[in-house]
């Protein structure tokens, strides 16, 4: 059966070419406030939540850099502070809130001074009614899905008394062509897909950041070489379902096919992506691991809950079983593979036996590391209208539990890397200690080592004398 190519949902050359103009004409504002004050503009970006609102702010700092704005730290000093959020969980969002109660009398300190928020939880239209009504100190509000529009929302929140608002519920288009800021020299993070088709009953991803939309492969390889050609060395590639990268594009273009064009790339060591859904990691892919030697030796595959039971609430569609079947097919093909997962503990009606069903799946997934969330409630998914909530205290000595497991768990791994010599990338300083060099093995662990700046962004020997839960230390050879 021949594939249907997409309808044309790319942002056009046009479209482009008059954000840009808007960048310009801020970059002028700019300039003539910078010649009075002698003081160049600064913006404050706070990220919240996952590496692709990381991303999403480099491109919002990309823009900024354009338009003659510089980083600062400081809230207090700056012109234009930026809220990228996140909704994901009850706790980030509860976080935005504290801050933006904290702004007001910065707001009547500086009246000129513009709040933006931006993210995940602006797509949800009673977030920006409660804002509107309770926070009236912000300028401007947008969504995920018209990030490229930023320059012409800026220009007008600048230009108006109002509130500034535009929440797109469109589709969301894909912008090419729009600057990015790249705070590292080392690794960078490339989207590959936007948006989920999964509906999870837990999450609100896909009601927020919209369906499945994929990049074109031209672009994404055009994107990597000029990564390649800047010295970047590691590219992770975004979206929060990569093993679905392609099958929105009308042709046989797969993630798989896409790792093998980007393994070709010059200048580029090592390739990474995330997020992986167990429902949909094919074959071609776990052989595309195997086979292609930039593709490093990590897998990051979340499985929930290890109770079939749960799983099926969750709309996960694969059982315990297959789930532990799938990480035996991963390790036989792929030798000394290091895995990680997502678990959410408490999701609504998880009983002791459910979650023992959880420690059984992390004893005999022997992950090198989870990550664990309490069940957080979401207005407008399945699972918030749960009348069977889990108590707090439950959800939590579970997750206790949860962590005491899995940190014996990575001890162990990684105590197999006493005295081994491991390749390491030198992503830089550590935060720390300024003698102390630090970098990640393929597998995605963290090492750090007596280095100097001359290394970065190298591939180095380190052997290994010390380990901890989630680190390695060691002595470059
Ligand atoms: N509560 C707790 N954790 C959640 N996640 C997604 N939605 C929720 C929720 N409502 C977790 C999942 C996902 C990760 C990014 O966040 O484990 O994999
Ligand atoms: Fe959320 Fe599930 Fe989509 Fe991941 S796959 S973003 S958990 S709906």
């Amino acid at each position: 059966m021949s594939k249907v190519e997409r309808k044309n949902i790319q942002v056009s050359q046009e479209e482009i070419a008059r954000q840009h103009q808007f960048i310009e004409e801020i970059k002028q504002l700019n300039y003539q406030k910078e010649m009075q004050t002698e003081r160049k503009k600064r913006f404050y970006l706070a990220t919240f939540g996952c590496q692709m609102n990381e991303h999403d702010s480099e491109k919002l700092a990309g823009m900024l850099g354009e338009m003659g704005y510089s980083e600062c730290e400081d809230m207090d000093e700056s012109d234009l502070i930026i809220f990228n959020t996140c909704c994901v969980r009850e706790n980030a969002e509860l976080k935005v809130y504290g801050h933006l109660g904290a702004m007001k009398h910065l707001k009547e300190k500086n009246p000129d001074m513009i709040i933006a928020m931006c993210g995940c939880m602006m797509q949800q239209p009673e977030v920006v009614e409660h804002i509107k009504k309770v926070y009236r100190q912000v300028d401007l509000i947008f969504g995920t899905h018209n990030l490229y529009k930023f320059p012409e929302l800026l220009f007008s929140a600048i230009n108006s008394n109002k509130t500034v608002i535009d929440i797109m519920d469109s589709i969301g288009l894909i912008a090419e062509e729009m600057p990015i800021e790249r705070k590292d020299e080392v690794k960078a993070w490339v989207t590959v897909m936007y948006g989920c088709n999964n509906f999870c009953s837990y999450c609100i991803v896909p009601y927020v950041r919209g369906r499945e939309r994929s990049r074109y492969i031209e672009n994404i390889v055009d994107e990597v070489r000029m990564l390649g050609r800047q010295g970047l060395k590691e590219i992770t590639l975004l979206g929060q379902n990569v093993n679905s990268y392609g099958k929105d594009l009308g042709n046989d273009t797969t993630f798989a096919k896409l790792l093998g064009e980007l393994n070709e790339v010059e200048g580029i060591e090592r390739i990474r992506f995330m997020t992986s859904h167990p429902k949909d990691l094919s074959d071609e892919l776990i052989f595309a691991m195997r086979d292609l030697n930039k593709v490093c030796e990590h897998l990051h595959l979340p499985f929930q809950s290890g109770s079939t039971r749960i799983l099926k609430e969750m709309n996960r569609k694969y059982s315990k079983e297959d789930y532990l079947n799938l990480l035996e097919k991963v390790k036989i093909n792929i030798p000394g593979i290091s895995l990680t997962s997502d678990i959410i503990v408490g999701f609504p009606g998880e009983t002791e036996e459910d979650f023992q069903d959880t420690l059984d799946v992390v004893e005999k997934g022997r992950f090198d590391q989870i990550y664990s969330f309490l069940y957080s409630k979401r207005t407008g998914t399945p699972a918030a209208k749960s009348v069977d909530q889990v108590p707090e205290e439950v959800k939590k000595e579970r997750f206790q539990r949860l962590m005491e497991v899995q940190n014996r768990i990575s001890n162990e791994i990684n105590h197999e890397y006493l005295d081994k010599e491991i390749e390491v990338l030198v992503e830089g300083e550590s935060k720390t200690n300024d003698k102390i060099y630090t970098g990640r093995t393929r597998e995605n662990k963290i090492v750090n080592f007596d280095g100097n700046s001359e290394m970065i962004g190298k591939l180095v020997r380190v052997k290994i004398d010390t380990v901890k839960t989630w680190s390695l230390e060691g002595k470059v050879l």
